[in-house]
């Protein structure tokens, strides 16, 4: 696991932008896995804005999001399709048929986990993966006590989870389960970024990088990836012990 504080949210954000365009650059086939939530806000139009100046090319380009709440149809306003669709798919060239969102309004949910899964192997798996955390260490919506082998499946919000995110719905009640990408899934990326920023997220940020590896801190099963990157701000970073050993690493780089 490599550790980036950057001096702000905003550098951390560019250097997420970057390391996504110089691998479609080198692979303009990839595979995105892509998160939703507040952390990604400033990357889809960092990414928007790199694909209006500097010709950033999404036209080959597969993806797979990490999660969708159950029970909202995807023109619902809150879903994670409109989110998507707003924040990143409208304002570039992707194709629409390269899109993976998990339905979570499907009749048969299971079926459509495994369906997901297979979509992602038959794309040839996911060449980086983008992640937020949540306040509870969660990636994706795998909540504490998730199995560190778990794949995509149905999956109830954590109480800290449901009162983060009820600012984000217009209507009552918010969804109480939703479909996640699982922690194995997650591992089996090439390459993880995890973008935290502000003081609310350095808790799970010290358990996930420092602390024991543990289902109670999902993030933490990211120390057993060959190749993830914690891009973040001081606040995120601030309770990290171990903080002067990683701006030595960022020296050296
Ligand atoms: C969203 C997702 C979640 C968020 C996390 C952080 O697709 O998978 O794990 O990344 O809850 O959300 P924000 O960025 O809103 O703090």
């Amino acid at each position: 696991m490599e550790i980036f504080i950057h001096d702000t949210p905003q550098a951390a954000t560019r250097a997420a932008a970057r390391t996504i365009a110089g691998l479609l650059g080198r692979k303009p086939e990839a595979v995105l896995g892509l998160a939703t939530g507040d952390t990604m806000l400033a990357l889809y139009d960092e990414l928007v804005g790199l694909h209006r100046d500097e010709g950033l090319d999404f036209s080959r380009v597969t993806t797979f999001n990490l999660d969708e709440y159950v029970g909202l149809p995807p023109e619902h306003p809150d879903s994670y399709h409109s989110f998507m669709r707003e924040r990143l798919f409208d304002r570039v060239n992707i194709r629409p048929q390269a899109v993976h969102i998990p339905d979570g309004q499907a009749a048969d949910l299971s079926q459509v986990c495994v369906d997901y899964e297979e979509a992602i192997q038959e794309a040839g798996g996911i060449d980086l993966q983008l992640l937020g955390i949540g306040r509870n260490g969660h990636i994706g919506f795998n909540e504490p006590s998730s199995s560190l082998a778990s794949r995509t499946r149905v999956t109830p919000l954590a109480r800290q989870t449901l009162k983060d995110n009820r600012c984000h719905f217009h209507e009552e009640p918010m969804p109480s389960s939703a479909i996640t990408m699982g922690i194995g899934t997650i591992l089996q990326a090439r390459q993880c970024l995890l973008l935290a920023f502000g003081s609310a997220k350095a808790k799970a940020v010290a358990r996930a990088a420092e602390g024991p590896v543990t289902t109670m801190v999902p993030a933490s099963a990211l120390q057993f990836h060959p190749d993830c990157r914690f891009l973040l701000d001081p606040a995120a970073a601030s309770k990290l012990k171990n903080q002067a050993y990683y701006a030595s690493q960022q020296s050296d780089s």
